[in-house]
């Protein structure tokens, strides 16, 4: 595990913002955006999916040392680093003022990223010459941020384009789901793969960040913030600063209430209430009605219900009778919804509950 940043020396590393005062009205989440490789925190499991042996920031600090950097994959959740990681290699290779220099080009979901792209931009930019002389010679870096989104045939004009220019360019392609691109791509690069991280070092974080911008939280906001986190460390920064912006009163510590109010989530204790509606309540009709009473007055989605139940069910002590059916059940409601059936929440709100009374006959 790498050492956790220490509040001053994130300050230290903000390269991309010139003075206090504009580095001041960055969000945090960018505000506080390691450049540096020595302060990503590596979870023990960011591997490299080949060797399975060395964290990934030893081994892209390797490759940068003997000047062999080779492709690289990273994938995994949002908020575990990866277009952190992404920067910090152009940092180490380039130098503090690399987005300056003209030697990485980033492209990320918000460009037109389609096969045309990928034949004029990318080529473009690896065909001109005049690079800039970095740690290991004479290469440009390309940073495909979400590249899941690109189609198969852009990615497929991708593999001409990174076999042709290998020599000088090197890419970082950086996604959520390895399986979505191509197997082609995929065995050009080293493969990285980023999980959730712990909780112990959301929280460490979510403290110094804090501590630096003057927040005070309990710490049952503390708790709160980083279970809702689930390992995104993306969202403690964010939910930190909406919570402080959210704090009409700075002179007293932030409450949970609060926490679950800007974050729009319903309250563990509703949560609860649901599941034991769910699991108690003898009428059908009413077990539809206070649940869906628990939804609106917490303004909450029905996939959220569906997790926060998924939580519960894998704690608490069920039959495994009940157990196994409504796993299942929560997994068919949780594809439908997710697959867009929106407008027929409630259909599927109904099917979940007569699933929880279908069960509950089967103890
Ligand atoms: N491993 C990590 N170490 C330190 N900070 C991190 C890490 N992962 C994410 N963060 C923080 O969370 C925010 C989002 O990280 P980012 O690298 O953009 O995530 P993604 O994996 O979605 O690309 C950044 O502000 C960054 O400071
Ligand atoms: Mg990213």
């Amino acid at each position: 595990m790498m050492a956790f940043i220490s509040p001053d020396k994130g300050k230290e590393t903000l390269s991309s913002s010139p003075s206090d005062a504009a580095r001041d009205q960055l969000p945090w989440v960018e505000k506080y955006r390691p450049s540096d490789l020595d302060h990503v925190l590596a979870q023990p499991d960011i591997m490299n999916t080949s060797t399975q042996i060395e964290c990934l920031m030893c081994l892209v600090k390797k490759f940068i040392e003997q000047g062999r950097l080779p492709h690289l994959l990273l994938y995994g959740p949002p908020g575990t680093g990866k277009t952190t990681t992404a920067n910090a290699v152009c940092c180490a290779l380039y130098g503090a003022k690399w987005r300056s220099q003209g030697s990485v080009l980033e492209l990320n979901a918000s460009d037109e990223r389609g096969i045309d792209v990928v034949r004029d931009q990318i080529k473009t930019f690896a065909e001109t010459r005049g690079l800039q002389s970095n740690t290991m010679g004479t290469f440009k870096i390309v940073i495909l941020d979400e590249a899941d989104a690109m189609t198969s045939a852009a990615q497929n004009a991708l593999r001409r384009v990174m076999e042709k220019h290998v020599r000088h360019v090197r890419f970082i392609i950086l996604c959520n789901y390895a399986s979505q691109i191509i197997p082609a791509l995929q065995s050009r690069c080293t493969k990285f793969r980023f999980s959730p991280l712990q909780d112990g070092d959301l929280e460490l974080r979510l403290k110094q960040v804090a501590d630096q911008e003057q927040v005070q939280l309990t710490p049952e906001a503390n708790q709160a913030i980083v279970r809702l986190a689930r390992g995104d460390m993306r969202k403690v920064m964010n939910v930190l600063q909406a919570c402080a912006a959210a704090n009409s009163n700075p002179t007293m510590a932030i409450g949970e209430d609060l926490v679950y109010a800007v974050t729009a989530t319903a309250h563990p204790r509703d949560l609860d209430a649901a599941f034991t509606i769910l699991l108690q309540e003898s009428s059908i009709r009413m077990a539809v009605l206070k649940t869906e009473k628990i939804l609106q007055d917490n303004a909450m989605a029905l996939s959220d219900l569906v997790t926060a139940l998924f939580d519960r069910l894998c704690v608490y002590e069920i039959p495994k009778e009940i157990r196994g059916p409504l796993l299942k059940a929560m997994a068919d409601c949780e594809h439908r919804v997710s697959a867009g059936v929106n407008v027929h929440e409630s259909i599927q709100l109904r099917a979940l509950v007569g699933a929880f009374f279908q069960a509950r006959l089967q103890a």
